[in-house]
């Protein structure tokens, strides 16, 4: 994390938190502002967020650009811009006029717009809430079908786990992905592992099956994910379907898939279902006792991050400098103008 704040700083790019009134948020955001990790977006009503600014004794908010979105000049040129981006989903004008209301909603619409470089929430709204305009209007980066969550698991000196970090993925987003999406979810954590996580990654795509050890269609999903993986990109370290103890145990490796290239050795799991990874790293985490760095979400055309609604002051701060972090390779390609 010190390397990735440092990093940040250095970017100086602006982070939009549509929970501008949300005691941990605003905490956060005087902090960033005092390391100068991001330039920071509040949403909120301004009276409210000056209120505890003054409660809290926030000195540094002052450098932090307050926005409400009931009330500021810029709302009809958002509301006529969702209108533009939705309106063949047959979404209307006054919705769209109410819709920009919403923090959730606007805070997008600021990152189209090129007024801000990423976003995080969730420490007051459920993970469906963030996302839906994230999908709506930011959307995927070209080539990329489907976002996912990672989630970068440390560990302290655990005899599985070389350079103490391991990636996983999906932990978040995609309940049942196809092999197709299951290849992007595969390419997209192995670069956020590159990028985020500071590792060359060795890719392992888990299921219930070593080297055909088990016949079922869900292993055969995993077999076709690594096969489009490795066509996309074929320098990539990639190996499956393979069971997780043949995925980190170098013996259980050498013996199940003997010649594979990431099995005893992996560094980047890949679970092949929403259920198994969000159960896996929860497990990991509280039984392993590992720090769960995430979800990072991957695959969106700009980076923007949901919280854990249990999240400290702290998870906000890493998370913002996280996003600063896939912001800068990653900036909005096709800003919208209207
Ligand atoms: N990637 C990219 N776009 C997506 C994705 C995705 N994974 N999922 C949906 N979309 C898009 C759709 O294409 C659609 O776009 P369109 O309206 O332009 O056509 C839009 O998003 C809405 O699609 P819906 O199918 O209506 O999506 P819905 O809103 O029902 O669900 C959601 C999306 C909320 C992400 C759902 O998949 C979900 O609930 N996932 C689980 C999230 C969760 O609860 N995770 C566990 C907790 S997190 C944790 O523990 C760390």
């Amino acid at each position: 994390m010190e390397r990735i704040r440092e990093r940040a700083i250095q970017l100086n790019k602006c982070i939009v938190l549509p929970e501008g009134t949300e005691e941990r948020t605003i905490k956060a955001a005087d902090f960033i502002l005092k390391e100068g990790l991001a330039r920071i977006i509040l949403l909120g009503p301004v009276a409210e967020i000056e209120k505890l600014k003054e409660e809290f004794n926030l000195t540094n908010l002052h450098k932090a650009e307050i926005i409400d979105p009931k009330d500021h000049p810029r709302k009809s040129y958002f509301a006529e811009m969702l209108y533009e981006i939705r309106k063949s989903k047959g979404l209307g004008i006054e919705e769209a006029m109410a819709l920009v209301e919403d923090p959730l909603y606007l805070a997008t619409l600021l990152i189209k717009n090129g007024d801000a470089d990423g976003e995080v929430a969730g420490a007051r709204n459920a993970t469906g809430n963030v996302l839906r305009p994230a999908f709506q209007i930011v959307k995927t980066q070209p080539g990329i079908s489907v976002v996912s969550g990672a989630f970068i698991m440390i560990f302290n000196d655990n005899k599985y786990v070389k350079d103490d970090i391991l990636v996983f993925a999906d932990c978040a987003v995609h309940p049942d992905p196809s092999a197709a999406e299951l290849a992007e979810i595969a390419l997209c954590t192995a670069a956020t592992a590159r990028s985020i996580a500071g590792i060359e990654p060795r890719v392992a795509m888990l299921s219930f099956s070593t080297n055909g050890s088990a016949k079922h269609a869900f292993c055969d999903k995993v077999i076709e994910a690594t096969r489009i993986a490795r066509e996309k990109e074929p320098t990539l370290a990639i190996d499956g379907e393979m069971q997780a103890d043949a995925a980190i145990v170098e013996s259980v490796g050498m013996y199940k898939a003997p010649g594979s290239l990431t099995a005893g050795k992996a560094n980047v799991l890949v679970f092949p279902s929403l259920e198994s990874g969000n159960i896996a790293y929860k497990l990991v985490q509280r039984l392993a006792g590992a720090e769960a760095i995430g979800p990072i979400l991957q695959g969106m055309a700009a980076p923007i991050n949901d919280l854990s609604r249990g999240c400290s002051v702290s998870d906000i701060v890493n998370l913002v400098a996280i996003t600063a972090n896939q912001a800068a390779g990653n900036s909005m390609e096709n800003n919208f103008n209207i």
